[in-house]
């Protein structure tokens, strides 16, 4: 038997993840005899594109090969020719698709894995940034690899939450993690904001590295939300040196259960990870990656999913404005609301007396200098049909009137 003592001691600093608390939170809780709607997981519920089930299963005898870490050319080539199109990027496609894109197995073990690959933990005083309120995957990756979480504050307003990172925050940092759609703000930076963090992290030796997986998820009236890349290209950086743009085919075509996303940027950083998932081992199936190249080449189903959402922020805002202060955000498919209560009384309420699950905010931040952001706010996932999205908005008035 292997003892205690010789597991990894790191393990023990990691956070229980927020729906553990949640479970614990609501364990003490009656439940109401509504039927149940949830609110809470950000799991995507609208239909995948069925000609990416049929390249799935026209691909299955591919199952018998064994993977290559970089994917195969197809899958590569159409993701650069996304990447180039829809962020505007000067480089051919087949010059990104050979030295700057990587496919990952969806982008939460990849912005882990990121963190074991390039962080120095002989250099652990210098902390990795990341937002508050947060993916809690940024801390626990940044923990494991032997390093510390600092954090940076974020609001409604992204472009003035990353101005306000001073430079001494910067000057102690090694990576800083970017949330761009913001989860679960929201909030989108602008391509100026995007430029002037460039600039300072290039200053400071801090590497970007930017969550891009609600980026498709923005409102229609909104428009497209600027990448990284685009950022780092408009600044004159072709080589996007020390910037990694990750993206995923869950949020963008509805398939959180493919595990299929990619990692593009500085080639440098793109060929140390490419070297460390040699050993990592998280390949994508040839299946996966079939399906995956015509999911990326195809935009009807995005725009379809866009109105879907799009859709149901109309129906529910109306109805969660009168108790609540909520705004539509720019993009992502989430609320993330200001109520005139406790956000782990209001989950425990909305449980009880509406079986509606939502999730407490303070569960998705932690406490700087004495204050949580969350406190006081809940995150609404809009992703049931529209018609339980609604009759949820309805049951989450009547329950915090
Ligand atoms: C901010 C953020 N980043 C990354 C992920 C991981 O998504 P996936 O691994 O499905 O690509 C999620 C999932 O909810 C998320 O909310």
């Amino acid at each position: 038997m292997i003892s205690a003592a010789v597991t990894n001691p790191d393990l023990s600093l990691l956070q229980p993840y927020p729906f553990e608390k949640i479970r614990q939170l609501l364990a003490c809780c009656d439940v109401s005899s509504h039927a149940r709607i949830a609110l809470s997981v950000g799991e995507p519920k609208h239909a995948a594109p069925s000609f990416v089930h049929d390249a799935l299963l026209a691909s299955l005898p591919d199952l018998e090969k064994y993977p290559t870490t970089t994917g195969t050319t197809a899958l590569r080539e159409s993701i650069a020719q996304w990447l180039s199109k829809r962020f505007h990027l000067p480089h051919p496609a087949d010059s990104l698709a050979e030295a700057h894109v990587l496919p990952v197995s969806g982008t939460r073990e990849a912005l882990f894995a990121i963190a074991q690959c390039l962080l120095d933990r002989t250099q652990n005083e210098r902390d990795v940034l990341m937002p508050n309120p947060f993916y809690q995957i940024y801390e626990g990756a940044t923990l494991l690899a032997g390093c510390k979480p600092a954090f940076y504050a974020i609001d409604d307003n992204t472009d003035e939450n990353l101005a306000a990172i001073p430079d001494s925050a910067l000057e102690s940092a090694q990576m800083l993690y970017l949330c761009n759609p913001g989860n679960p703000t929201g909030a989108v930076a602008s391509k100026q904001a995007l430029m002037a963090l460039i600039e300072r992290a290039r200053r400071h030796n801090v590497i970007v590295v930017s969550d891009e997986c609600y980026s498709e998820i923005y409102r229609e009236e909104a428009g497209p939300p600027v990448g990284l890349l685009e950022a780092a290209a408009s600044a004159g950086l072709d080589d996007f040196s020390g910037c990694l743009a990750f993206h995923s085919l869950s949020k963008r075509s509805n398939l959180p259960g493919l595990r299929s996303g990619f990692v593009a940027g500085d080639a440098n950083l793109i060929r140390s990870f490419t070297q460390y998932r040699t050993y990592h081992g998280c390949t994508l199936p040839l299946p996966t990656q079939a399906a995956s190249a015509v999911a990326w080449a195809d935009e009807d189903h995005v725009k379809a999913n866009r109105a879907a959402y799009d859709a149901k922020y109309e129906a529910v805002l109306p109805i969660l404005k009168t108790v609540m202060t909520v705004q539509k955000p720019d993009a992502g498919f989430y609320l993330w609301p200001t109520l005139h209560c406790d956000d782990k009384l209001a989950t425990q309420k909305l449980h009880a007396e509406e079986n509606v699950a939502v999730v407490p905010g303070s569960y998705l931040a932690r406490e700087v200098d004495g204050s949580n952001p969350g406190q006081q706010r809940i995150r609404l996932a809009l992703v049931a049909p529209l018609a339980e999205c609604e009759e949820a908005a309805h049951r989450i008035a009547r329950c915090l009137a």
